[in-house]
């Protein structure tokens, strides 16, 4: 009801002001009495993967609290795991403005951000001050001035700062917005990226006496034969875990609708069969043996299902949630 009210205003504003008005006032209204407006109960569905347990299946994809600021408010609407972030080594502003479209007509967005966010040391005290007990997935990248070639220093040191604090890491390098990021899903550079991950994660087990798991995103718009390279080498560098997907950067799915010619990743509906697919091709080559987290295009109790039977075990969502507020996550939860 509140969100509906809310969502005709905010659906009139420039969609970044309303995103970070809502993010805004949610930070000024968390730990007051106020934020049981956005609280709601749902049943525990228990789940566990990557060695961990989940309240339920349903979590918050990376990209909306990008520095860990709502984790408690969000956390609160009944989700199992939030996911933070992209947090890169410094802050950074991200791309210039105008950068997240509502495509209205299709129930998606477009966005070129460009990992704006506050430093991965801003996002660690924000974590450290979270009451959140669901897990809390900590997604991290490269700042947009490294290199490609030096990218992995980037990764080691967000690694190295939030894994005292993570439930699970994520390694994102499908991000269309940091220019060449994509690249590093391919190839050698991949191998080598897994290498230095693996070989961190497994110092960092040793030094704090706990095992956090790490993840790597993957992008929407991979041949079947990267595809194929990309679950080989998951499985031979024993990565936890895989989320597939980020947003597409094909415009065939939107063809004609606002906003089709802007740059940037397209998200939600338009994504949803394209993700779908991606994940039962993953499924097919990874055969369990490491779990695949399905994010891309869930708008309903039936495209989350999907999202499962296509082979995710664990699911997130990210425009459904804008498009349809916290009703979403209790429809998904009370019935998956
Ligand atoms: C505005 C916006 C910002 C995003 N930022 C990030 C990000 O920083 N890191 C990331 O891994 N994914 C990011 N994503 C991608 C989402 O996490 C998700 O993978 C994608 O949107 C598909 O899910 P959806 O269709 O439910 O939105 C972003 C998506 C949107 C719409």
């Amino acid at each position: 009801m509140y969100y509906f009210i809310t969502k005709k205003v905010f659906f009139q504003l420039d969609p970044e002001y309303a995103h970070t008005l809502i993010l805004q006032s949610m930070r000024c209204i968390s730990n007051t009495p106020l934020s049981c407006l956005f609280r709601q109960s749902v049943p525990i569905k228990p789940i566990i993967c990557m060695g961990l347990s989940f309240a339920n299946p349903l979590g918050l994809a990376a990209g909306l609290d990008k520095n860990g600021e709502c984790i408690d408010i969000l956390g609160g609407m009944g989700f199992g795991h939030i996911e933070i972030g992209t947090v890169t080594p410094y802050s950074q502003t991200g791309n210039k403005k105008p950068r997240l479209f509502h495509v209205k007509e299709a129930e998606g967005l477009i966005n070129r951000m460009g990992f704006n966010n506050y430093g991965v040391d801003k996002l660690v005290e924000n974590v450290k001050k979270s009451k959140f007990n669901g897990i809390i997935g900590i997604n991290i990248g490269k700042n947009k001035d490294t290199s490609i070639e030096s990218s992995k220093e980037d990764y080691l040191i967000c690694m190295e700062k939030v894994y005292p604090y993570a439930g699970y890491i994520v390694i994102n390098i499908s991000s269309p917005n940091t220019p060449n990021l994509r690249s590093l899903q391919y190839g050698e550079s991949f191998d080598d990226l897994l290498v230095a991950i693996k070989n961190k994660q497994q110092q960092l087990h040793q030094s704090h006496n706990k095992y956090i798991p790490v993840a790597v995103k993957i992008d929407p718009d991979l041949s079947e034969g990267e595809l194929i390279k990309i679950a080989d080498s998951l499985v031979r560098h024993h990565i936890d875990g895989v989320i597939a997907t980020n947003t597409t950067l094909d415009r065939k799915l939107i063809y004609g609708l606002s906003y089709c010619a802007q740059k940037g990743g397209l998200s939600g509906t338009p994504l949803q069969s394209r993700s779908n697919a991606v994940i039962q091709r993953l499924a097919l080559e990874l055969k369990g043996r490491l779990p695949i987290i399905g994010v891309g295009g869930i708008n309903s109790l039936i495209s989350a299902r999907e999202k499962i039977a296509s082979g995710a075990t664990l699911i997130q969502i990210y425009t459904g949630f804008i498009f349809h507020g916290p009703r979403l996550i209790k429809d998904i939860v009370t019935h998956i």
